[in-house]
């Protein structure tokens, strides 16, 4: 236990500050400011962190400069109003969730969505009916526009759809085909975009929730836009009303927002209408170079998901051994990737990136020769080719919540059912919420998890306990 001297937190800060490893992974601004926060900078953090002084507007209630920044962010991606969202993009997922959902409602979602969204389910009560996700080199891909069409036959009576584009991996749903599914059975489309601020800006990347009307999208700006952690924007078309969409955000959003988050999401507006689809595309060059170059010159096999369209600033490569022993030999040679699965390893390119960034990490990956056979401790090697069965829903997971529950060993979990999420973190996507029936598929993965060491979010981190329900 460190002593009340020491500042625990700031401590880590400065080491990994020093580290200086090049970031391939959120946030998109890669600690190199905006262009227009380029002067502030020199006055240090504090200096921003204001309140709603005279002139400052109020992002619940916004007249000023703030109603302004909004009208512009919705002007540019095709809105019809936009709100700044402080609190994550977390935050307008449940505003999302609030407005649509409901008890007896039926919300039809991937079952590989974010975190946010099953707090979405819990807090409105809906009912949620999964959507398959393809998968592919194992990995949940994105949902197929032709299964969410057979799950709209059998629920006519859906409140909303819910899709995430791009996935987390890079592969755009068919936003398209679903809007016409969706919009012809006048059922809202939600588009979870967090990954995907950019893709509106040129024509040369997949299409994006605003180009297809969506009816709600949210971004996180602070991603994949350049913006201030915790920054992102909520985007409403026609059909949404402002004002009880403003109600909801209003219930779930500090009543302190932050300043330098907020300028921050307006000056990544400014720098992406500004510069957006040539910085867009220039990082999409140096995306294609890289992965051609070492398609032709590394044993490091680039992923790619050819069912769908492809974000071109995600990049997937597999690692011979296990995904986790790629990304510490990474980070030991001055390179940090978004996250590494039991496989591969994803790295996001920034539009902030320069070719500098990629050359140095295409010479890290080629002398870095991924290592085959290291199976040990990482189950059958085909493991996870197929995705786990989908558990059982035995309760809601909003009746799930409101149970009691207790911790049990793992080992002991099997038939239980689960009071928790368990969430590997990145991507943030529960392979338990609360109500599933702990099978033994899904014992199978976390046992496998908690060997190979990657980061689960629980209420015991070490995954040797799980909350089950009380019998
Ligand atoms: C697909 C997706 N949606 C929503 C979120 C929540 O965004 P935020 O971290 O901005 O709250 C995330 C975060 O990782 C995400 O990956």
């Amino acid at each position: 236990m460190p002593a009340q001297e020491e500042a625990p937190l700031l401590e880590a800060l400065k080491s990994h500050i020093k580290a200086r490893r090049v970031p391939f992974h959120v946030p998109a601004h890669l600690g190199r400011p905006l262009p227009g926060f380029a002067g502030l900078e020199t006055r240090g953090l504090f200096s921003l962190d204001v309140t709603e002084l005279p002139g400052l507007d109020d992002l619940h209630c916004p007249t000023g400069p703030l109603f302004e920044a909004q009208e512009l962010a919705a002007e540019l991606f095709g809105a019809i109003s936009t709100f700044f969202l402080v609190n994550g993009v977390t935050a307008g997922v449940l505003a999302a969730h609030l407005y649509y959902g409901g008890k007896g409602k039926k919300i039809l979602l991937p079952r590989d969505a974010h975190r946010s969204h099953y707090s979405g389910l819990i807090l409105a009560g809906s009912t949620p009916v999964y959507l398959p996700a393809l998968w592919q080199e194992g990995i949940p891909v994105n949902v197929q526009a032709k299964d969410l069409e057979v799950a709209l036959a059998e629920h006519p009576d859906a409140a909303a759809v819910f899709v995430t584009s791009p996935g987390y991996h890079g592969a755009c749903a068919d936003l398209a085909l679903i809007r016409e599914l969706t919009g012809s059975r006048g059922i809202p489309l939600v588009v979870d975009e967090a990954h995907g601020t950019y893709l509106s800006l040129s024509p040369k990347f997949p299409t994006g929730a605003g180009e297809v009307g969506a009816d709600m999208w949210l971004q996180s700006t602070h991603k994949t836009g350049g913006a201030l952690t915790q920054g992102g924007m909520l985007h409403g078309g026609p059909q949404v009303d402002p004002a009880r969409l403003r109600f909801f955000l209003g219930l779930l959003e500090t009543s302190s927002p932050s300043y330098p988050i907020m300028a921050s999401l307006d000056e990544a507006r400014r720098f992406l209408a500004l510069e957006g689809r040539k910085r867009a595309e220039e990082a999409a060059d140096l995306s294609y170079g890289l992965r051609s170059d070492l398609e032709a010159n590394s044993p490091w096999q680039v992923l790619a998901f050819p069912s769908f369209a492809a974000d071109p600033l995600k990049l997937v490569l597999r690692a011979g051994g296990s995904g986790p022993e790629a990304l510490e030999a990474l980070r030991r040679r001055g390179v940090e990737p978004e996250l590494a699965g039991f496989k591969h390893v994803l790295f996001l390119i920034s539009l902030f990136h320069t070719s500098k960034d990629i050359a140095f990490l295409r010479d890290t990956l080629v002398k870095l020769k991924p290592e085959g056979g290291h199976e040990e401790g990482f189950g059958t090697p085909n493991f996870l080719q197929v995705p786990p069965p989908l558990p059982r829903q035995v309760l809601l997971p909003a009746q799930a919540a409101a149970c009691t529950s207790r911790a049990v060993p793992l080992e002991e979990a099997l038939g239980r059912v689960a009071a928790e999420m368990v969430v590997p973190s990145p991507p943030g996507i529960p392979l338990l919420v609360p109500g599933e029936e702990i099978g033994p598929g899904v014992l199978n993965l976390l046992t496998q998890l908690r060997r190979a060491g990657l980061k689960c979010q629980l209420a015991d981190p070490a995954l040797n306990t799980l909350k089950v329900l009380e019998k």
